[in-house]
């Protein structure tokens, strides 16, 4: 039946405001991603580039789809407004970064967390505080600014920061929560607690090796040669000598 009528013009102004204030929301939490990931790959950048070193391997992204976010109001009995959703589901804009070494997600964790425009919300160490599972991974929910053009927004964004290890095994235990519709045989969820502890103790291990191959290279890279013999400079250390001279007024 066609609809006519003044109340369903109103009716459908008032569906039009509603998408629109959807779609506004929906758009700050893409932003935030967006901040976020540009904090990260200038971290990754500068590492590389002037470090030599990369602490970051992967970074990925998700924004919670519409269908999610209602799934999970109703699993937690959340109110059903904006301001409800605003407020209680704060991992609509979602971060992975993905670490070689424990060391590395520490690290990135705070060079991110100690720029001046983040405001850390919650931190959640399932490193140092595995769940009963084995799951782990360091979790934290930020705020970063977001500058609309009438004005700023505060936007949660949900980082979780992982070693591949970790993410290995996060993967693997998600796809057979699901393929078991979360009721997984007790036998599986020993072996992925036994997996769990693989994973952790060849992180460990990774991280001493590498922890050995950075000891190495400072030994190595000290300034003189073996027979004690000043070294040339690398011609990373020419430049820059060319450069600082370059700017010294005298
Ligand atoms: P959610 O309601 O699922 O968002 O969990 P929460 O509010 O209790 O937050 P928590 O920080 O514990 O977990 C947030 C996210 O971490 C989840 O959405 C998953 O992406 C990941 N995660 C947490 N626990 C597990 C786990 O046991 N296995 C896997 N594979 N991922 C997990
Ligand atoms: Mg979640």
């Amino acid at each position: 039946m066609p609809m006519t009528g003044p109340t369903s013009s109103d009716n459908l102004e008032e569906l039009k405001r509603l998408k629109d204030e959807f779609t506004r929301f929906m758009m700050l939490y893409k932003f935030g991603i967006d901040e976020i990931t540009t904090k990260l790959n200038i971290l990754k950048e500068e590492f590389t580039q002037i470090h030599d070193y990369n602490p970051i391997e992967h970074i990925s992204s998700r924004l919670k789809s519409p269908e999610s976010i209602i799934g999970k109001i109703e699993r937690k009995q959340y109110g059903q407004d904006i301001d409800d959703i605003r407020e209680h589901i704060t991992d609509i804009a979602g971060i992975r970064v993905t670490c070689s070494f424990i060391s590395d997600t520490y690290k990135v964790f705070e060079l991110l967390t100690s720029q001046q425009d983040i405001t850390v919300v919650k931190v959640k160490d399932y490193i140092a505080n595995p769940k009963p599972n084995g799951y782990q991974s360091l979790h934290v929910i930020v705020e970063v600014p977001v500058f609309m053009s009438d004005g700023v927004v505060q936007v949660p964004v949900e980082i979780q920061f992982r070693t591949i290890a970790m993410d290995f095994w996060a993967s693997l235990e998600h796809k057979i929560y699901y393929k078991y519709d979360k009721a997984v045989p007790d036998s599986l969820l020993a072996e992925l607690k036994h997996a769990a502890e693989a994973a952790s103790r060849l992180d460990a291990k990774m991280e001493h090796l590498h922890g050995e191959v950075l000891a190495l290279d400072r030994a190595t890279t000290s300034r003189t040669t073996a027979d004690g013999h000043p070294k040339p400079p690398s011609l990373a250390d020419r430049v820059m000598t060319e450069l600082i001279d370059g700017l010294d007024p005298r």
